[in-house]
């Protein structure tokens, strides 16, 4: 068995969307009259949008109706939107396009594995959209990472199968899709709460193609 694709989550592994997220969901918070911690929005890494209100609203106590729910995540969306529209190439992680482009030179497959509606937009805006073989994102599948819909999905896109995969995630949610998908993962970043990766790389600056390699020998 050997490394045919790399599937890489977007948020957080290639670029922080993480504090867009966290301006917005706080102003959502505020209008349940809670104020929500840094603490709590790390939680919401790789839960999708309305999963990520309902957690919000468990915190908070606070009992809105299905029609004000949805009013405030097109709010939210609003919001994160205007964030991204303003964003840059240079956003995206040091180190990553060189990666990419080293994985791509080997015959690897790369892909895109997404919960966010967004990641499209995102992936424009840092003048990555040619850079991957295929992006799947949290519009394209019935079930949201923690399940492993997503990464199934986007194996599938580039024929391999999920035992040659290796999935790049940051979060709890994306590193439990990878493993119910059969897929190896890395998880990037030091957050010691988060468990079952095969392996733990801090920047890309640290990504070792071969180490990534010797996963699948
Ligand atoms: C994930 C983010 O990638 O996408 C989450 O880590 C976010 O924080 C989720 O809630 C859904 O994103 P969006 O862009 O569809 O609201
Ligand atoms: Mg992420």
């Amino acid at each position: 068995m050997s490394l045919k694709a790399c599937i890489y989550d977007l948020d957080g592994v290639i670029t922080d969307t993480a504090k867009y997220h966290y301006h917005s969901w706080k102003w959502v918070g505020s209008q349940l009259d809670y104020t929500l911690t840094e603490k709590q929005n790390m939680k919401l890494k790789g839960v999708g949008r309305k999963e990520s209100l309902d957690k919000i609203l468990k915190w908070s106590g606070a009992r809105i109706s299905e029609a004000e729910k949805q009013n405030l995540l097109v709010q939210k969306n609003h919001m994160y939107l205007e964030f991204i529209d303003k964003m840059t190439p240079e956003e995206a992680f040091p180190g990553f396009r060189e990666f990419n482009k080293l994985a791509k030179a080997q015959g690897i497959k790369v892909a895109i594995g997404s919960s966010s509606r967004n990641a499209i937009r995102i992936i424009d805006k840092l003048d990555l959209v040619l850079a991957f073989h295929a992006i799947v994102d949290g519009g394209m599948t019935e079930n949201s990472k923690p399940e492993p819909d997503i990464f199934l999905l986007a194996a599938e896109k580039l024929q391999c199968e999920p035992s040659e995969c290796l999935v790049i995630e940051d979060s709890q949610a994306g590193l439990t899709a990878a493993k119910k998908a059969g897929m190896k993962s890395v998880l990037y970043g030091d957050d010691k709460g988060i468990k079952g990766a095969h392996m733990q790389m801090n920047s890309w600056a640290d990504a070792d193609l071969e180490k990534f390699k010797s996963l699948f020998s």
